[in-house]
């Protein structure tokens, strides 16, 4: 495995005409603009996201697979009323919440996360080796993985990714200069065994000392819809520890479990608390509007990561996430996840169903069914580009349906990109639209032969 890992880790300084072509989609093309800083140069051109947009809006008829928006009839409107007006009937607690606050966030929602995630972990402070210090607030967790990337990165970095990852973060690690390496990741998640080959590969190369991060999404990923499995959970950890790396875990999804039981994060396994770094966020679980994230940090990255946070906005909406402690005081969250995971439950077995009757039935279509999170991930003949240029994604507008491309969610390196996959989400469809955008598809697929 490792040979063919040394041949598939780019050399920087020798690009096959091969390797090019293995190489992502353009998530941040660097032009040329007087003026601007490389960085800016680098983020320019139109993102993945903003042309998916373009095309929802000029076809509003579409039915949008695309999208990983929630359900917006689920929206906690009651709640945030009852929230709201507790909030601002007390004359004192309105004007603090209507004030700036701190850097590291509302001390009461910080400890509402820590003693949560204790829970959620089975664990005491003394064994998961934290202390509430290391708990920061930030707007979405976006902003703590953006700021993450910026404490960690220097150009020529490199962060190793499951491939295929969270497209957006992807796109953060290369605005800063750095490098995106895949690496294999299976039904069970990231695969360990590959994480160490990509490591002596790049040993090989003279670039492992560039390494300084792996990255996971570890409940129902973002595309692929897999969870890192409980045997590969501390081995992940292990590894990043042994070669003194950052382990940047994304629990994005983790309360949107619909089978099964919870696993411990991988941030449970890190019992010095200076390994994993794991970015959470209410905007999947509860409101994308009230946009608050967190991270637990290791001791270290307290410091750098507020330093950060101080020069972008020396703390985030204070207003917001009295609100979201104001959810937790009243005992609001849970019920409303409970009643998420039951409609969620649904809308991903009218998608799986969907997927069984109209696409399986297509020869070299394959697909995992999730346990959880809000996408289906497929695997479609390798002779089918199911990219923005290729002919599918057309043909599948002309059905009336809107896909992610799954080209798009590739790492730069390591891993060849997988051309012919497909990111469906089912978040904001009914089952129905659902069911017709899945059938779409597979007229659109059946239409290239
Ligand atoms: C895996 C993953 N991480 C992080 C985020 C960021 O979410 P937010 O910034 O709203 O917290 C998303 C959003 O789609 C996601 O899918």
């Amino acid at each position: 495995m490792s040979e063919t890992l040394t041949t598939m880790v780019a050399d920087p300084a020798e690009k096959s005409p091969d390797q090019v072509k293995r190489t992502a989609p353009s998530r941040c093309r660097e032009t040329q603009s007087r003026g601007l800083s490389q960085r800016a140069r680098r983020a320019q051109g139109e993102t993945v996201v903003s042309t998916l947009m373009a095309k929802t809006l000029a076809h509003p008829e579409l039915i949008s697979l695309a999208a990983g928006f929630v359900d917006a009839t689920r929206l906690p409107v009651e709640t945030m009323l009852k929230a709201t007006g507790a909030v601002l009937a007390d004359g004192k607690r309105a004007r603090a919440a209507l004030q700036y606050g701190t850097t590291a966030g509302y001390a009461p929602l910080r400890q509402a996360i820590f003693d949560r995630l204790l829970v959620a972990d089975g664990q005491t402070a003394e064994q998961a080796g934290l202390t509430l210090g290391q708990i920061v607030i930030t707007s979405g967790s976006n902003q703590l993985l953006h700021h993450v990337g910026e404490v960690l990165l220097d150009p020529d970095d490199i962060v190793l990714c499951a491939a295929p990852s969270y497209f957006v973060f992807l796109g953060i690690i290369e605005s800063l200069g750095a490098v995106t390496v895949g690496v294999e990741a299976d039904e069970q998640g990231i695969v360990p065994e590959a994480v160490e080959a990509t490591l002596a590969a790049l040993e090989k190369q003279g670039r492992a000392g560039r390494v300084k991060a792996i990255y996971v999404t570890s409940y129902f990923d973002n595309p692929s819809g897999v969870s890192v499995s409980s045997r590969r959970r501390p081995a992940l950890v292990d590894i990043a520890a042994r070669h003194g790396l950052y382990l940047i875990e994304d629990v994005a999804y983790r309360e949107l479990r619909y089978r099964g039981d919870d696993l411990p994060s991988l941030r449970s396994f890190d019992a010095g608390g200076d390994t994993v770094i794991q970015a959470g966020t209410f905007s999947k679980s509860f409101s994308p509007g009230i946009r608050v994230g967190w991270g637990v940090l290791p001791r270290e990255l307290v410091g750098p990561v507020l330093a950060q946070k101080g020069h972008l906005d020396f703390g985030s909406a204070n207003f917001n996430q009295t609100l979201m402690a104001e959810v937790f005081a009243r005992d609001a969250f849970d019920p409303h996840v409970q009643r998420l995971r039951d409609h969620y439950r649904e809308k991903m077995n009218a998608a799986l169903q969907a997927v069984d009757e109209f696409l399986r039935p297509i020869d070299g279509v394959r697909c995992e069914s999730p346990a959880g999170g809000l996408y289906v991930w497929l695997r479609l003949p390798e002779t089918i580009d199911t990219g923005l240029e290729g002919p599918l994604f057309d043909r599948a507008v002309e059905e009336g349906v809107l896909y992610v491309p799954g080209e798009v969610c590739y790492p730069r390196e390591g891993v060849p990109v997988g051309r012919n996959t497909i990111r469906l989400s089912f978040g904001i469809q009914s089952c129905e639209s659902i069911r017709d955008g899945v059938k779409s598809l597979a007229r659109a697929i059946r239409r290239l032969d």
